[in-house]
């Protein structure tokens, strides 16, 4: 089946916290929303039918998982990234931050450092510091508009923290650790006893040749000492139905995990969201190899189109997401300002880049999986806005 990406969907009636949302985030409902990461097009086929029939069965009573569930998540993983699961160690979760949430709670204690690598997924910072646990930067640097890491600063601080959380691959920077980076990273962790923490949410969309490779199939030691989220919410565009997978790397992990989960009752997913990312994993790959031509060809238009036309801002084509960073310093904005004329003078939604690395100044994150058209208008808009301020 040939999927049309180009449609445009009206999602005012679709309950969509981009776009409802938009209000509290932004102050107006006048921008065009490219910030919180689910995609304006609509899902694979099968899923949409196996939905469909669930809706149908009119009883959605407690709700078991079946093993078809688990051998799905498990066969795709096998398929598209050769890791061989082991099943008893999986565990379900609500989510990935509900994941990463909870191992922050169950594997340290108040005021524990915790790791992460900044700019990073600003849930980083906030699943760590809910619990008054203390977030420790490792920086990643940038060299001539490539980002990598600081291993000697990492080296360093993985003596004082408890737990590193990974992001492989890296939102924002759309970045595909390689095995060696991977490597050298989970070495740290083990000869220092850090928890490493793996999430893989963003692992199917990947571009450019690159291969995402699971933290858990490094080696044998690794795969002995990572715990590795997974999921299909961000892949195929499920992130209301909230589900994700959770592999540990023995059984003790595990049941402390799951115990955490049990005693607030909640050990169950909810009626249709085992039913969708089981349609996914067994039948979404036609829908998904399509997705990601079309979200290429839209980082090459903005890409193309701030090179030529709005030169003051540098665009990092991300090799994994399908997010965008923005690198407008040359705006000479500072936080604030930036975000204004992003709100007020483009007219656009997006994330303000000081939200995934506290110290940083004038960057920003623009989520590129929309219909072509709407990323016309936003970047017309935005070409108009900086115009308009030289
Ligand atoms: C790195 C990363 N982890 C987790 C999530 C969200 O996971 P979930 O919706 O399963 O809680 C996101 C969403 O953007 C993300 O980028």
């Amino acid at each position: 089946m040939k999927y049309d990406f180009d449609q445009v969907i009206d999602r005012s009636a679709n309950r969509a916290a981009k776009y409802d949302e938009r209000i509290k985030k932004f102050g107006t409902n006048d921008v065009i929303p490219l910030w919180v990461a689910d995609m304006d097009f609509k899902t694979a086929q099968p899923i949409i039918d196996a939905l469909k029939s669930k809706a149908e069965e009119g009883i959605w009573g407690y709700t078991s998982r079946p093993d078809s569930y688990f051998d799905a998540i498990c066969s795709w993983q096998q398929r598209r990234n050769g890791w061989q699961i082991d099943k008893s160690l999986v565990s379900w979760s609500l989510g990935v931050v509900p994941a990463l949430s909870a191992i922050v709670k169950v594997f340290t204690n108040p005021d524990d450092k915790v790791m992460i690598q900044t700019p990073v997924y600003s849930e980083f910072y906030d699943v760590t510091e809910a619990w008054g646990r203390v977030v420790v930067e490792n920086q990643l640097v940038e060299q001539g508009g490539r980002w990598t890491i600081d291993f000697a600063d990492f080296e360093r601080k993985a003596k004082e923290v408890k737990v590193f959380l990974l992001c492989s691959p890296h939102n924002p920077l759309g970045i595909v650790w390689t095995k060696e980076q991977l490597k050298k990273m989970a070495d740290i962790c083990i000869a220092n006893n850090v928890l490493l923490v793996s999430d893989e949410i963003h692992s199917d969309l990947i571009f450019h040749g690159k291969k995402h490779i699971p933290t858990a199939t490094v080696s044998k030691e690794i795969a002995g000492k990572v715990i590795s989220c997974i999921s299909g919410t961000k892949t195929f565009n499920l992130a209301g139905l909230q589900a994700s997978t959770t592999v540990f790397p023995d059984l003790e992990t595990k049941e402390r995990f799951d115990r955490f989960w049990t005693n607030m009752d909640i050990h169950r997913n909810n009626a249709f969201s085992s039913v969708a990312m089981e349609a996914a994993f067994n039948e979404g790959e036609e829908w998904l190899e399509q997705l990601l031509i079309y979200l290429d060809g839209n980082f090459e238009y903005v890409r193309s189109f701030c090179e030529k036309r709005i030169p003051q801002i540098k665009v990092n084509v991300p090799d994994a997401t399908y997010l965008m960073w923005l690198d407008c310093r040359g705006l000479n904005m500072d936080n604030e300002t930036l975000r204004t004329f992003m709100i007020e003078k483009a007219g656009l939604g997006l994330n303000e880049g000081y939200t995934f690395g506290r110290s940083l100044s004038g960057y920003m994150r623009l989520n590129a999986a929309c219909p072509r058209s709407i990323l016309e208008q936003a970047m017309k808009q935005l070409k108009e806005a900086v115009d308009a301020n030289t």
